[in-house]
């Protein structure tokens, strides 16, 4: 199936009087037509970043210092501010973590949704207001025909969320980008808003980026899932093996520190901070915080490793010479159940593309002396014990 969407080492720089803040440093991935695609990681990690870049609605002081956005074949960085404006809202739309920045308070719901579609669309009046009330039909908004001459503020803010929807669906879009839908939400109108995007793709089959930090929340609604550390994917596989064959150290973390139904008290957490992004670290962004982290790690930034064909991960453990480590008993536990074909780990060379990030490292990953592949990151030769 040919992809909608190629997104092509991008690398976004903000200028800040600090300096340069490095917030996408070497983005790849692809979307195919009608598949949802998870994107996760922890707060500023470069995940709306990533999603505006697409909508080409950056902050002023952001730079495009590298990459391609090819949608349908065509490169939006490339494109005008004119014709992003087309694009916008009518073939790539997007809805915002509160409904309220995307709605105006002093408009009927009714206009607010019929007005894009008589823009993008030739189509009457009538028209377009029938398609809204279908629309606010469609998203579970009942007595749509009254509904249509209310204001925003007669919503409730999961109601609102099912407008933003309403609007954003409007003209169907080919992507539709959803920036922590849910976020705002309590619980339960979160599961409802959920409940309601896995229904509208299957009945619309729009391919959808759906942007969390909440790990728990994607196993539902996701194909594909891409997990997002320092302005970088570390791990992309389908939701299965994400969930069930996780092999980067932070995906550990992120699954680690994920309420379940059996989790009794504590609960854990990833010890330490993100790195600072106007001097991102050298190596592997995610070892100081690490218990799995390799000597090699200060050194030189992993490659994404194929664990499959849909699966890949940037660490090194991944390195054939690499020491084997046991993951945490709760991510053991959770492999054990995953039936893999057959696991064939090598570094792949299409995928160093992919990850396009720029090794300084050894072209060669093969060729690590073993000496760089130790777990003994301090010289004193103890391997350094998982302690999850
Ligand atoms: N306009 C900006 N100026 C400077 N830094 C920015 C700007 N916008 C975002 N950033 C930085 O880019 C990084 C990624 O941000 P963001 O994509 O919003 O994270 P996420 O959505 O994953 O929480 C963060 O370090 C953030 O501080
Ligand atoms: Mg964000």
């Amino acid at each position: 199936m040919e992809n909608i969407l190629e997104v092509k080492d991008l690398h976004i720089s903000f200028d800040t009087y600090a300096g340069q803040v490095r917030a996408i440093r070497g983005v790849n991935f692809d979307l195919k037509p009608g598949e949802t695609l998870a994107i996760v990681g922890e707060s500023g990690s470069g995940k709306s970043v990533t999603s505006r870049s697409i909508m080409r609605l950056l902050a002023s002081n952001a730079n495009v210092d590298n990459g391609e956005i090819l949608f349908k074949g065509e490169d939006l960085v490339k494109k005008s501010e004119k014709e992003m404006q087309k694009i916008r809202g009518s073939e790539i739309a997007m809805i915002f973590q509160d409904p309220m920045t995307s709605l105006n308070p002093t408009q009927k719901i009714g206009k607010q949704i019929a007005e894009p579609i008589i823009k993008h669309q030739a189509v009457s009046k009538e028209e377009a207001y029938k398609k809204a009330e279908e629309l606010l039909r469609l998203v579970g908004i009942p007595n749509p025909e009254k509904r249509m001459k209310q204001y925003p503020h007669q919503f409730s803010g999961g109601q609102r969320q099912r407008i933003v929807i309403a609007i954003a669906l409007g003209c169907n879009p080919d992507i539709l980008i959803a920036d922590e839908p849910t976020t705002a939400l309590d619980v339960t109108i979160q599961a409802q808003i959920l409940e309601l995007m896995k229904e509208l793709q299957h009945k619309i089959k729009t391919s959808i980026i759906f942007i969390t930090h909440d790990l728990g929340v994607v196993a539902n609604v996701a194909d594909r899932v891409a997990v997002m550390y320092a302005g970088k994917f570390v791990e992309v596989g389908t939701v299965d093996e994400i969930f069930y064959n996780p092999q980067h150290p932070y995906t550990w973390g992120l699954l680690s520190s994920m309420p379940t139904l059996e989790t009794s008290g504590y609960l854990y957490a990833i010890p330490g901070t993100p790195p600072d992004l106007l001097n991102p670290p050298k190596g592997d962004a995610f070892a100081p915080r690490s218990e799995y982290a390799l000597k090699v790690d200060t050194m030189y930034e992993p490659p994404l490793f194929k664990v499959s064909d849909t699966h890949f991960a940037a660490t090194w453990l991944l390195h054939p010479d690499a020491p084997k480590v046991t993951p945490p008993a709760e991510i053991v536990a959770r492999q054990s159940g995953f039936r893999t074909k057959q696991l064939q780990i090598q570094p792949s060379d299409d995928l160093s593309q992919m990850s396009g990030q720029d090794l300084e490292g050894p072209q060669d990953k093969n060729n690590l002396s073993v000496d760089e592949l130790t777990t003994d990151r301090d010289g004193k030769g103890e391997a350094n014990e998982p302690r999850y």
